[in-house]
């Protein structure tokens, strides 16, 4: 069971931007036939949150999991749970996301006409907002929605799959946003993040950085999670 915290959830995940630059491995590449094994190993490398990619095969072309997983996840771990919502309709979905255990909910702007509605039932809720745009989507689609944003999600790959290579179209998007919010909105990056991106990502002002294959696809997740940790902290905006 979780341990009672008094911390909000909203606050677990304000806090992360002060253990900047925070690794988020992508629950998406891993074993979930071992999941529990999986989420053991993570906290032996010492992440500090998990990033899970929800995906319903209609708003993205693949399907991953749902709330069962989510309420699964919140069974085994403490870690804060930031949930990506790849998927349509998202504004039927956010009090049971967050019933399951979701610290953070991020959905995306091109799938809802209403982005400020659905960011403050978020908050209402009691998760921390999050926002997130595709590559090809204009950072001007958000900018009306900052003043609402816990933390904004720079996809750097199409949503939909791991493993894809890195799009530096982030990298403008992210200097705009953190030229435009203070320390209360977290800048996460995620897609193609790795030992060679993921230095671009930090200068370009990302806190949280989203890794799949990057930790997956090696032998060793706490050398890996701690290389990327080290390239990111040698730049990362202070
Ligand atoms: C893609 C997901 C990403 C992806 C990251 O739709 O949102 O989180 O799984 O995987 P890598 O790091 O391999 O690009
Ligand atoms: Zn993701």
């Amino acid at each position: 069971m979780r341990l009672v915290c008094d911390m909000s959830r909203r606050q677990l995940i304000a806090d992360l931007g002060s253990q900047a630059p925070v690794i988020l491995p992508s629950l998406l590449l891993c074993d979930f036939g071992r999941l529990a094994d999986e989420v053991a190993r993570l906290e032996d490398a010492g992440v500090r949150a998990l990033h899970l990619d929800v995906m319903d095969g209609h708003f993205v072309p693949n399907m991953t999991y749902g709330l069962t997983i989510v309420e699964a996840l919140r069974r085994l771990t403490d870690l804060p749970l930031d949930v990506h919502l790849m998927i349509s309709n998202p504004a039927d979905y956010l009090s049971q996301y967050y019933e399951a255990g979701s610290d953070a909910i991020t959905i995306h702007v091109e799938a809802t006409s209403q982005p400020r509605a659905l960011l403050q039932q978020i908050r209402d809720l009691g998760a921390a907002a999050g926002l997130a745009l595709n590559p090809d989507t204009p950072i001007e689609s958000i900018e009306e929605c900052l003043d609402l944003c816990d933390l904004v999600l720079v996809m750097s790959v199409n949503a939909g799959f791991g493993g894809q290579a890195f799009n530096p179209v982030a990298l403008d998007k992210l200097k705009h946003v953190a030229s435009r919010v203070g320390d209360e909105v977290l800048l996460e990056v995620d897609g193609g993040v790795n030992a060679q991106t993921i230095a671009q990502c930090a200068e370009a002002g990302a806190q949280l950085f989203v890794a799949g294959s990057a930790i997956f696809g090696s032998e060793n997740y706490r050398q890996s999670v701690a290389a990327l940790r080290e390239r990111a902290s040698a730049n990362i905006r202070t």
